[in-house]
């Protein structure tokens, strides 16, 4: 076999053009075709890691698997018909899969390329804890607070559940929710939120205007079945 021949011959089977520097000629490894072609899988495989990093910063490590094909087809339904607009209040009991479902919802809008989401995902009381904490520092409670109105989809995950049902949420902890959904109803972002109490149950530990906004800015969904956490496989939801 000539050698000299070999060397400008691409894997493909394609004659490698040589790009010339001044004086001199040099031969790329591959092609022009197949050169574009390495471009666009090294592109996707950046988007790719870029992605994955992205919903690794996002979701906690337990819930980072969630995925909408967990859930029942009736939920996944409701969840996939919500209006841009609408947010989501998933209630029950512990264990029952709302924080799984929240992170799965979560995971969709972040791959979602064109939209380009700005996403953040609170607890709320490690959300008060912070605000509290900055303020205290001499920092600007206002920061966080901005933070949550701003972005696009917000994930605040057990509000009002560390309060007894029947015990009334501190005066700070009141006017932080409603600071942050005043805010998103008037501007239009939905807000997503899960809780062990159903919205009469929050009404009565916060106040009755944080009913009645998340009713307008919340598609709300009882979510039932059994503690997931004492695992067992009939303990996952049935793909009905
Ligand atoms: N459909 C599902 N498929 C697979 N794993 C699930 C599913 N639903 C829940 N799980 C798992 O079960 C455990 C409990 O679920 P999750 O944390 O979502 O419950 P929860 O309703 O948010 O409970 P809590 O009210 O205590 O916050 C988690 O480890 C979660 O990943
Ligand atoms: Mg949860
Ligand atoms: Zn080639």
């Amino acid at each position: 076999m000539d050698a000299s021949k070999s060397k400008n011959l691409c894997s493909c089977g394609c004659e490698i053009e040589p790009i010339t520097f001044g004086q001199t000629q040099r031969f790329p490894q591959r092609c022009s075709e197949c050169t574009r072609l390495k471009k666009i899988r090294d592109d996707h495989k950046q988007e790719a890691i870029s992605l994955r990093e992205k919903i690794e910063r996002l979701l906690p490590p337990l819930y980072r698997g969630a995925h909408l094909r967990d859930l029942s087809r009736q939920l996944r339904a409701r969840i996939l018909k919500l209006p841009p607009t609408k947010g989501l209040l998933l209630y029950g009991p512990p264990g029952v899969g709302k924080t799984h479902t929240m992170c799965a919802l979560m995971r969709l809008y972040r791959l979602k390329r064109l939209e380009r989401f700005r996403i953040a995902r609170f607890v709320y009381d490690d959300l008060c804890l912070e605000i509290r904490d900055t303020y205290r520092k001499g920092g600007s409670e206002r920061e966080l607070v901005k933070r949550c109105r701003d972005v696009d989809k917000l994930i605040i995950e057990d509000v009002g559940t560390t309060v007894g049902t029947g015990s009334q949420e501190s005066d700070f902890s009141l006017r932080t929710l409603l600071l942050i959904l005043d805010y998103r109803l008037e501007h239009c972002k939905p807000t997503f939120i899960t809780s062990n109490k159903s919205v009469e149950e929050l009404g009565k530990s916060f106040d009755e205007r944080v009913a009645s906004r998340l009713y307008q800015a919340c598609e709300i969904i009882p979510v039932s079945g059994k503690d997931k956490r004492k695992r067992g496989p009939e303990n996952f939801v049935e793909k009905s």
